[in-house]
């Protein structure tokens, strides 16, 4: 059995992609399998941690002993991790989170018509749930992880990402169609913001999340003892 390092705590993660619908059959999404978030989940739980999953799209079935909201949009994941964060110890937001949602939702199937151009698609802004939690902190010392998923410079992305979403840990992990996304295996750099940079090798997704748990374990013990 996995050592009790996080006997007594609750946890609050979040999985998966999120969908935020044009109309009542399709959606903007992104590839998100929901694997990374679920293997966070499952450990902590391993752990002793009482774990609340907040799951946007994934086809994984409900891991054992977690507590499962499942959300579709951006929004609602903003409003169910906030509620459960409330008396969190620790939040981490592996949901891949659409920084965007269609401005208008059309309520009935949005059709072609024979000579007409499509209508352009117009975004607007969602809420961006980590950088709001990591500056609401819901209790005092409640530890924020957030996940950066990059393409190009991805260190110096991660790094700047971590400055402007002030939480204490960042993930910082590199995506592509296959990788990162949908596969049971990751690597990433964990930084930290009091400057401490781990990098994480190629592993299953079980053993990155057992690694950000050893980090924030011992930063639990710290502020709360
Ligand atoms: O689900 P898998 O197939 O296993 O793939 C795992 C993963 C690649 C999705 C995961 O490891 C990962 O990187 N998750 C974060 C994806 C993401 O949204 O990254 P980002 O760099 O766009 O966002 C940075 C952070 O802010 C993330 O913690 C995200 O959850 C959060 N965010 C983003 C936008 C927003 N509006 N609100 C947020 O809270």
């Amino acid at each position: 059995a996995a050592e009790q390092d996080l006997a007594g705590r609750h946890v609050v993660v979040s999985a998966g992609g999120t969908r935020e619908p044009l109309d009542p059959v399709r959606y903007l999404g992104n590839r998100s399998s929901g694997k990374q978030g679920y293997a966070l989940a499952g450990t902590a739980a391993a752990r002793g941690a009482r774990v609340t999953l907040v799951a946007g799209n994934t086809e994984l079935p409900d891991p054992a002993g977690v507590d499962v909201i499942h959300i579709g949009t951006a929004r609602q994941l903003h409003e169910a991790v906030l509620k459960a964060a409330a008396d969190a110890d620790a939040v981490v937001m592996a949901a891949a989170v659409a920084d965007f949602r269609p401005a208008v939702y059309t309520t009935g199937k949005i059709k072609k018509v024979d000579g007409q151009e499509p209508e352009p698609v117009t975004l607007v802004r969602n809420p961006d749930i980590l950088a709001e939690i990591s500056a609401e902190r819901a209790r005092p010392g409640q530890l924020v992880v957030g996940f950066a998923a990059e393409t190009d410079d991805v260190l110096a992305n991660g790094r700047a990402k971590l400055a402007r979403k002030g939480c204490d840990l960042l993930v910082v992990n590199e995506v592509g169609e296959t990788k990162a996304f949908g596969s049971d295996g990751n690597e990433a750099v964990i930084l930290a913001a009091d400057g401490t940079e781990t990098p994480v090798p190629y592993g299953p997704k079980e053993a990155l999340a057992d690694t950000v748990w050893d980090l924030v374990a011992p930063r639990l013990a710290e502020t709360r003892p």
